[in-house]
């Protein structure tokens, strides 16, 4: 199995992720989180919220609508550009992207090469043959991603828009109402978290490429000053690693890659993705980009609001630029699952599954057991230590099978301490305190407990 496989079913099994609308034969592209999945989403945004707009005094938050005026989509050019290319077999029928079925990446098409340049593409084209049946394949031709929705309640007057492709418009509709409204100014950024919707030809890779996610972005706006904006540009990739890092991801796995002049999106002048190795293979987690004033500009011409931004101090009027740090919350938890996964062999040839994810990441952060679920003053006191505890920290309640099974239960769950009651608790008020990782035992003081999980999570 490679690494998605072995995550796929792992979630599937502890109830981190399950196939969206499974029942009726599942939905492809999109998911939905379990009971583990959504804690770890949920830690990872507060995570990301945490380090760009708590810790921070130059951004501030935002929480657009999904659905906006179409003249958004027009304006920011996703109408017209948002498209990925199309093959198609001309023996089964069945619809592709062009790189998604090249035997290694090196030899495919790029999608945003395609669009580019069309004579390129035709010849390497030649050579993909349907991964299906081995069919000839059609030319590619642009397929747009933006998922059409109607609003309204009378027939024939519905007005015709879009689920929002990217989360970034909702910020840059909104760049004048956060001026008025807060006392930033730039350098600033706006950062948001919320769902995007985008009509893939090929979801797949698990989670990777989905047709519902969530996005985690920063739209950071500077002068437009070309010194000015590439300064930031090179302070955000540094920080955007540096969190992944901070969160654990292992070093090894994490790289910038530069899009080469023909792979720019249509608002980009310059870009990064933070790529992440799966198997061998690096993907793009999280893209750093140079938008230049395009959005506010576009909003401008099309709106005919004054976007322009008045400097009190320097009697300057302009357009700002924008640097924009795009993540993809589900794909972050994704790779945060694969980076965290390992089987290990224990000794006396016993064998563990166990998610190595970071304490502020993982579900729970502690599991309680009575040592034995039949003996009434250890379930007693195992369960006052359960409610103190939840007051404080997500922690989760275990008196299945015995405790060897609900370790491994935990370590599969990413767990990081699982704490048992036994009879020395009753007389000596303390337990033991496994860890996930080092599976080392303590012994901890009953009253010492929260301030030893505090410490613990730091
Ligand atoms: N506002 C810029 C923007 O949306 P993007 O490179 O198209 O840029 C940013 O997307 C991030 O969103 C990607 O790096 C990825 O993490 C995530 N993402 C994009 N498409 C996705 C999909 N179909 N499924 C899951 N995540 C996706």
């Amino acid at each position: 199995m490679d690494s998605f496989e072995k995550i796929a079913s792992l979630a599937k099994r502890r109830g981190f992720i399950y196939p969206g609308s499974e029942i009726y034969g599942g939905l492809a592209g999109t998911w939905d989180y379990g009971p583990l999945g959504v804690e770890l989403k949920r830690n990872l945004k507060n995570e990301f919220w945490r380090s760009m707009v708590q810790l921070r005094d130059d951004v501030v938050g935002i929480d657009a609508a999904i659905v906006m005026s179409p003249k958004v989509w027009e304006a920011s050019g996703h109408l017209e550009s948002f498209a990925d290319p199309l093959v198609e077999c001309k023996k089964c029928h069945h619809r592709f992207r062009p790189d998604e079925i090249a035997n290694s990446k090196s030899e495919a098409p790029n999608p945003k090469q395609i669009r580019n340049s069309k004579s390129e593409i035709k010849n390497k084209n030649e050579e993909l043959r349907c991964p299906e049946c081995g069919g000839e394949l059609t030319e590619p031709k642009q397929f747009n991603l933006m998922v059409e929705t109607y609003l309204g309640v009378v027939e024939g007057e519905k007005l015709k828009t879009y689920l929002r492709g990217e989360i970034t418009q909702g910020v840059h509709v909104n760049f004048k109402n956060v001026l008025s409204s807060t006392r930033v100014k730039p350098p600033f950024g706006v950062a948001q978290i919320g769902k995007a919707f985008r009509n893939e030809i090929t979801p797949g890779g698990f989670t990777f490429r989905s047709r519902e996610f969530e996005q985690m972005e920063l739209q950071f706006y500077t002068k437009p000053d070309e010194e000015e904006s590439m300064k930031w540009f090179e302070y955000w990739k540094e920080e955007r690693l540096t969190w992944y890092l901070s969160l654990g991801v292992k070093k090894e796995n994490l790289h910038f890659k530069e899009h080469a002049k023909d792979e720019l999106a249509h608002y980009a002048r310059a870009a990064f993705d933070i790529e992440y190795r799966v198997d061998g293979v690096w993907k793009e987690m999280e893209g750093i980009h140079h938008r230049g004033d395009w959005d506010v500009k576009r909003h401008q011409e099309s709106s005919k609001e004054d976007m322009t931004y008045f400097d009190e101090e320097t009697k300057e009027r302009y357009l700002p630029y924008i640097v924009e740090t795009s993540g993809g919350v589900d794909r972050a938890a994704l790779f945060l699952l694969i980076d965290a996964y390992e089987e290990e062999k224990l000794e006396g040839g016993d064998e563990r599954t166990v998610l190595k994810l970071h304490p502020k990441l993982a579900p729970y952060k502690a599991a309680v057991f009575p040592l034995l679920a039949n003996k009434p003053d250890l379930v007693k006191l195992a369960k006052t230590i359960y409610d103190d505890l939840k007051r404080e920290f997500m922690v989760t309640w275990d008196d299945r099978g015995n405790i060897g099974k609900r370790y491994r239960a935990q370590d599969e769950a990413g767990t990081p301490f699982c704490v048992t009651v036994d009879f020395d608790s009753l007389e000596k008020h303390d337990v033991t305190v496994r860890d996930r990782d080092s599976m080392k035992q303590d012994r901890v003081s009953i009253k010492e407990l929260k301030s030893y999980f505090s410490k613990k999570l730091e």
